[in-house]
């Protein structure tokens, strides 16, 4: 499927089956996640899969019981390793550096016919110490993953095409 029509079909899922996903195909979303593009390739990311039951029930605590984190299969902990470059522009590199990783591994969920959602709804503190994150680095988001349930979601709308480019100038 054409890149466009991936981007176009994708939506959050909070709601998924029991069906459970194969290890290639986890291991082809951290594929994409990756080989992702960084600042300076500094590649400053880890990516931890939470699977087992009592691992997900102890990160359900700390995500306040949200459905999408009951129901998802698996989910991946996307993490910094490293959060001191600054870019030229002053921007710190590792928000961007995480946010297309996360993004390169939805893409790469959806073209497996799974649902997703990211999740930043969550008390990091009790994520680090279930993860054995070290202090100096941050749970950046979660990704929760698994075939989409019987619930659809509703499609939310964006901007539209004119309202968010100019030509030449804002
Ligand atoms: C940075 C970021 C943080 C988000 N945090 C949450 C969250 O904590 N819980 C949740 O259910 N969805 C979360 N989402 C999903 C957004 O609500 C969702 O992407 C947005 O409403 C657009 O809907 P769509 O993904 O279905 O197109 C987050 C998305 C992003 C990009």
């Amino acid at each position: 499927m054409a890149v466009i029509d991936l981007i176009k079909g994708r939506s959050s899922c909070r709601n998924f089956s029991d069906k459970s996903i194969d290890e290639s195909i986890v291991n082809s979303i951290v594929e994409a996640g990756r080989l992702a593009p960084s600042a300076k390739n500094r590649q400053p990311w880890r990516f931890i899969i939470i699977s087992e039951e009592n691992r997900k029930n102890r990160l359900l605590e700390a995500c306040f019981g949200a459905d999408v984190i009951k129901t998802a299969d698996k989910i991946v902990a996307v993490c910094t390793t490293n959060i001191n470059y600054v870019m030229p522009n002053g921007q710190n590199a590792h928000d961007m550096d995480l946010s297309i990783a996360t993004s390169f591994m939805m893409l790469q969920a959806e073209h497996e016919g799974l649902g997703s959602c990211i999740v930043t709804t969550y008390n990091e503190e009790m994520i680090r110490e279930l993860l054995t994150v070290p202090f100096s680095m941050r749970v950046y988001c979660l990704l929760a993953l698994g075939y989409k349930g019987d619930t659809a979601e509703i499609k939310k709308e964006r901007k539209s095409f004119q309202d968010v480019h100019n030509m030449e100038h804002w």
